[in-house]
């Protein structure tokens, strides 16, 4: 295939926004007291905010009603805003703009395709918010990771066909929404927790248009 267009995944791809998300998380459970540590936090990565709070209740044993569950929810991101409003453009991740401006050189469009609602923010925090071709996120989906429709709605917004797109992703769910979308999937993080992933490198840092390029040769979707 040849690559038309690369969608990022936001958390854990372009910005390391996990651990604000443990911290936000982590001052809701010890309100509630439920033991919560950075491990559980890993099952949380690409999940949406509605099924992580799921997660977080079944870790404590705890049931709650919808109205309970929509309020700590509401508690939990607003903490979690007030922490990433303090984001700057120094939390970027390492090789993300020099990748993204290589990418462009070739006339490969960039798209978002992140789970988040407060995709915008955070963008716009770090200084990134132009970058982009297509941001579909948390606030233009209905279905979460490992649904497609979010990298479908990327793909669809730049007007490029899914078989010609690649997904960059750290997540599980996240490799599994962009298989289940038809496209390539290069993992973000360690082969052997992102097993179903076309490719895997640490970190953008290690990625350029060349080996972009070996990638769509040699692996078929
Ligand atoms: C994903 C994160 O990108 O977005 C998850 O990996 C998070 O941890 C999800 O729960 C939803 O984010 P938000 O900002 O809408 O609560
Ligand atoms: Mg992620």
């Amino acid at each position: 295939m040849r690559t038309g267009a690369c969608i990022f995944d936001l958390d854990g791809v372009l910005v390391d926004t996990a651990k604000y998300h443990f911290k936000a998380w982590k001052r809701l459970t010890d309100m509630l007291g439920i033991d919560f540590t950075e491990n559980d936090n890993e099952r949380l990565k690409g999940v949406s905010r509605m099924a992580s709070l799921e997660i977080i209740l079944e870790i404590g044993n705890m049931q709650l009603d919808e109205r309970k569950k929509l309020e700590y929810a509401t508690l939990k991101n607003n903490w979690y805003i007030e922490y990433i409003s303090k984001m700057t453009p120094s939390e970027i991740l390492p090789g993300c703009i020099r990748f993204i401006t290589e990418l462009k050189k070739e006339k490969i469009l960039i798209a978002i395709g992140s789970a988040s609602k407060n995709t915008p923010m955070i963008l716009e925090r770090v200084g990134i918010q132009g970058m982009f071709d297509a941001v579909a996120d948390g606030n233009n989906i209905t279905k979460a990771k490992p649904d497609p429709e979010v990298f479908l709605k990327a793909a669809e917004m730049i007007g490029i066909r899914p078989e010609e797109c690649v997904v960059f992703e750290d997540a599980v769910a996240g490799v599994q929404a962009a298989l289940n979308a038809g496209m390539m999937c290069i993992g973000i993080g360690s082969p052997e927790v992102l097993t179903k992933a076309h490719f895997v490198v640490p970190g953008l840092y290690e990625m350029n248009v060349g080996k972009l390029r070996e990638i769509e040769n040699v692996k078929q979707l």
